[in-house]
């Protein structure tokens, strides 16, 4: 461990940070050691990861002192947020600056912020294609890390920022899977017309990090997309139906009934969708397909993922 170099993982009981200590801990010659941060020592997740090799580190991101800490001796750090477990923009761009004061504190050589757009610079707040929430943001998950990421830039840490697209795993964790139409008949539902959406699945956004890293000094003070697919909503129903051996039809919907649908945050993804659908160069320009296969030869495509997931998307 000691000639390795440390990489403090947030989240790693996560997604995306699970998918970066598992690609770090499966290649025990290639250099780095994961240190998985968690909350809870103890969890099933993180005893999981302590038995493929981990270090585990405990730290709360709302708790700056706990960061730095977590921080300290390391290489690098894989900084995340977990803005659907709190649902608030301030909350989180409190907890991005943490992490880039400990980082710069520690003296990092090299941190991975996993951002996304702040999306008011193509929809300022005046522009009403769509609504503006919570005061003063289009997207507030987005506008959060986007608006956020100077804290890095500021404190002169050593920064990749990472683009993530949406995870296919969303179809099983978040309520985005084909439900019954009324006729019976599965519907994938998408509020972006015919446009088409980036795409990954959520373990390889941890397995591309790990490529940054790998290949440090070339990827520091840029911006890097990645993705494993970009597929229309009628692509992504095409490919359900052939997986699933049963019909999937796409059932277009607008981003104004969307953000109507009525659960926590579906006016926030409401407007998620719009940005995607109407700003594509924007959005799908810097998420690179060849980019994302270089940096984890094993990426997958949505059939790929899909042949491996199938069982777990529920369908009621
Ligand atoms: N879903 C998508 O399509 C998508 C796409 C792009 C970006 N994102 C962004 O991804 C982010 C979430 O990342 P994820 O999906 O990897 O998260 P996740 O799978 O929900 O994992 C969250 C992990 O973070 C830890 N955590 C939660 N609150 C914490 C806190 N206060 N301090 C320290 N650790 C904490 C938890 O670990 P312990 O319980 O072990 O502490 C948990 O295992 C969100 O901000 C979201 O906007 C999502």
């Amino acid at each position: 461990m000691a000639d390795k170099k440390v990489i403090a993982v947030l989240g790693a009981t996560g997604a995306q940070g699970g998918g970066l200590a598992r690609a770090i801990l499966a290649d025990p010659e290639g250099g780095f050691a994961a240190r998985a941060v968690t909350r809870n020592a103890k969890s099933p997740k993180a005893q999981e990861l302590a038995k493929l090799g981990a270090e585990i580190t405990v730290a709360d991101v709302d708790d700056g002192q706990s960061l730095e800490k977590a921080f300290e001796g390391a290489y690098g750090a894989y900084c995340v947020t977990f803005y659907w477990e709190h649902h608030s923009p301030e909350r989180e761009a409190a907890q991005i600056e943490s992490m880039a004061r400990a980082a710069k504190r520690a003296g990092l050589k090299h941190v991975i912020w996993s951002t996304l757009e702040d999306t008011r610079r193509w929809v300022p707040l005046e522009d009403d294609r769509m609504p503006t929430l919570m005061g003063k943001y289009k997207v507030p998950h987005f506008d959060a890390k986007g608006g956020s990421d100077h804290f890095f830039t500021d404190q002169g840490v050593p920064t990749t920022f990472l683009l993530t697209s949406f995870y296919w795993d969303n179809l099983i964790h978040f309520g985005m899977g084909p439900k019954p139409g009324a006729d019976g008949v599965l519907e994938f539902t998408l509020p972006m017309g015919d446009k088409k959406l980036p795409g990954i699945a959520a373990e390889d956004i941890g397995r591309c990090a790990y490529g940054i890293f790998k290949n440090g000094e070339r990827y520091i003070d840029k911006t890097v997309g990645i993705a494993g697919a970009h597929l229309s909503g009628d692509e992504m129903a095409k490919s359900l139906t052939k997986a699933l051996g049963r019909e999937v039809r796409f059932n277009s919907v607008t981003p104004e009934a969307y953000r109507g649908f009525g659960f926590p945050g579906a006016d926030d993804l409401g407007n998620m969708f719009q940005f995607k659908r109407d700003f594509q160069d924007v959005f799908r320009g810097p998420r690179k397909l060849e980019e994302a296969r270089r940096l984890n030869p094993s990426l997958q495509s949505f059939e790929v993922w899909l042949a491996e997931n199938k069982s777990r998307i529920p369908l009621e």
